[in-house]
């Protein structure tokens, strides 16, 4: 069923119909206790949704979705390992790979923890094989680069964090990521770097993925043709859970990492995808990483309703998605080593709820996942805070910022923190055309000028934000952080009835790509293509 018949759901159209008319100042000025009355604290992350356009009665309505969408009966589902993914029958256990208790966690009556303990033991091992010294290239150099192969959730993820954490790099290993099929992205990378003190990681879950697979093929050739073919077993290791399929590309099973099936690919950080960051960071950093995702976790499990952070930063989704009619969503992180989160969250947050079809086949009835879209401030309020402030459109943000730097260059965080609290004010408040009128004046601009300037010099301001605010960008918040939104996906897919875990749309165009390309290398006839299809083809063809 749809989320939109229920009763819950109709009471929130009709609170959102009288928002429409209030403006954020005012519901500040007539509250105080905004800031007190709508923030929330977990393991020193703060959220600060006071600016969202809510009241003390549209969170509690919203807060009853938690019964509407049994979150309750989808949490217990989703730790007892059933398998929700149900359109690809899979369990769902990706907190299982950051689980610090004793207790079991089943998968098929299994505990799967003996397993996902002895890959984090390879992975320790390895990295301090590499950082070392003790693993070195064929030629019996020391390791220094390492480039990632993977695409999707076996790249965002590892390249979000380890610049994230760019603070707690290993300070002589160079970690690099290559995704792109376009040929530019892994030439330009091996450029810079030597095939005697170059390892790869080549990361797919399927190992079918034609972007990797091209990739490794072109690295495979690149140090072949330089160190010969008995080097491969020095430069290249994997991570999938595709083992038979690494063997078959020559990477020797000794250096294969595996993870399973129940770890969907853009919720596999966790997991050996992890692999390069533990190489940049260090593996104990890696393993605070996973603490602060667990102690997040335990709180989604734990936590009721109205104190539950993923479901309240969920539930104002669907308050601005379906009810004030934003159409997109913006993340600004106030933080140059996040500057990649926003591609990361594009993944999470896209593919996992940007989807019509319920759990029972039927439309979902309403908007779900917003597009999503940022860019690191203060970058962004020179190319397109414009539009947000000025624009006419409604636009939620999230400003993402921590209390200390993470390099902490005299004169530069406090400016940070100034710009980062300034535009979640402006675009709050607005300027009325009273207090620019006020403005102009005290600044003695005469009358002409102002009555011409005046309409521009207007902000309209009742722009939703809320504030994420971490003590510091360290591998424990980051942690915190990432499965904070994990869990707000989830939260999002109970309540809007629709699977987070699949992907079915991204498979089309995979498909059709498949079929083009014998036609493009000139080894099957041009039938059946409509005439752009076939105009741009042969256009190539005669080049
Ligand atoms: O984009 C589709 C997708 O299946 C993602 O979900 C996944 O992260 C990515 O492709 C890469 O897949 P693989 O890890 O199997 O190469």
């Amino acid at each position: 069923m749809s989320a939109v018949a229920s009763k819950t759901w109709q009471g929130l159209a009709e609170h959102a119909g009288r928002m429409r008319t209030t403006h954020l100042r005012d519901l500040f000025a007539a509250d105080t206790k905004r800031f007190e009355r709508f923030s929330l604290e977990h393991g020193g992350l703060l959220a600060d949704f006071s600016k969202q356009r809510v009241t003390a009665e549209i969170m509690t309505a919203l807060s009853g979705l938690w019964w509407e969408a049994d979150m309750a009966g989808w949490i217990a589902r989703l730790r007892a390992g059933e398998a929700i993914n149900h359109t690809e029958g899979r369990a769902v256990l990706h907190h299982a790979l950051r689980h610090q208790g004793t207790r079991p966690i089943l998968h098929n009556g299994l505990d799967v923890m003996p397993q996902v303990h002895a890959v984090l033991e390879q992975m320790r091992r390895f990295c301090n094989a590499l950082h070392s010294g003790e693993w070195r290239g064929a030629t019996g150099e020391q390791i220094l680069d390492v480039v990632n192969i993977g695409i999707g959730g076996s790249d965002l993820g590892p390249k979000m964090a380890t610049q994230a954490l760019a603070a707690y790099r290993v300070p002589h290993i160079r970690v690099h990521y290559v995704s792109n099929l376009d040929g530019a992205h892994l030439a330009t990378t091996l450029t810079q770097l030597s095939p005697r003190t170059t390892l790869f990681v080549i990361a797919s879950k399927t190992f079918t993925t034609q972007e990797t697979m091209q990739n490794a093929a072109s690295a495979r050739h690149w140090l072949v043709s330089a160190l010969g073919e008995q080097a491969v077993r020095r430069h290249f290791v994997a991570v999938s859970t595709n083992l038979p399929a690494v063997a078959t590309f020559g990477i020797d099973p000794d250096n294969a990492f595996a993870f399973w099936d129940w770890v969907g690919g853009r919720f596999s950080v966790w997991s050996a995808i992890g692999l390069p960051l533990a190489l940049a960071v260090g593996m104990e950093n890696f393993e605070r990483f996973l603490i602060g995702a667990a102690a997040m976790d335990a709180h989604f499990f734990e936590t009721p309703a109205e104190h539950n952070l993923p479901f309240v930063l969920a539930l104002l989704n669907v308050w601005n998605a379906d009810f004030l009619g934003a159409e997109s969503r913006a993340c600004l992180p106030y933080s140059q080593s996040l500057e990649l989160l926003p591609r990361y969250l594009q993944q999470l947050e896209m593919e996992s709820n940007g989807k019509r079809a319920t759990r029972d086949g039927s439309d979902a009835g309403c908007p779900t996942a917003p597009i999503l879209w940022g860019e690191a401030g203060t970058n962004g309020q020179h190319a397109f805070y414009q539009l947000i402030h000025q624009g006419g459109r409604l636009i939620p943000c999230d400003f993402i910022v921590a209390r200390e730097p993470d390099f902490p260059l005299p004169g530069h965080h406090d400016k940070l923190l100034a710009n980062c609290f300034a535009q979640s004010e402006a675009l709050m408040r607005g300027k009325t055309a009273e207090e620019a009128r006020d403005e102009m004046e005290t600044a003695h601009v005469p009358e002409a000028v102002i009555a011409r300037l005046l309409p521009y010099k207007v902000f309209p301001g009742n722009q939703p934000s809320t504030t994420l605010l971490l003590p510091r960008l360290d591998p424990y918040h980051l942690g915190q952080l990432i499965a904070l939104y994990e869990h707000k996906v989830f939260a999002l897919g109970c309540i809007w009835n629709i699977n987070s875990f699949d992907q079915w749309g991204v498979e089309y165009g995979k498909q059709l790509a498949n079929r083009l390309l014998p036609i493009i290398e000139g080894r099957a006839a041009p039938e059946k293509l409509d005439s752009s299809t076939a105009g741009l083809i042969a256009a190539c063809r005669r080049q």
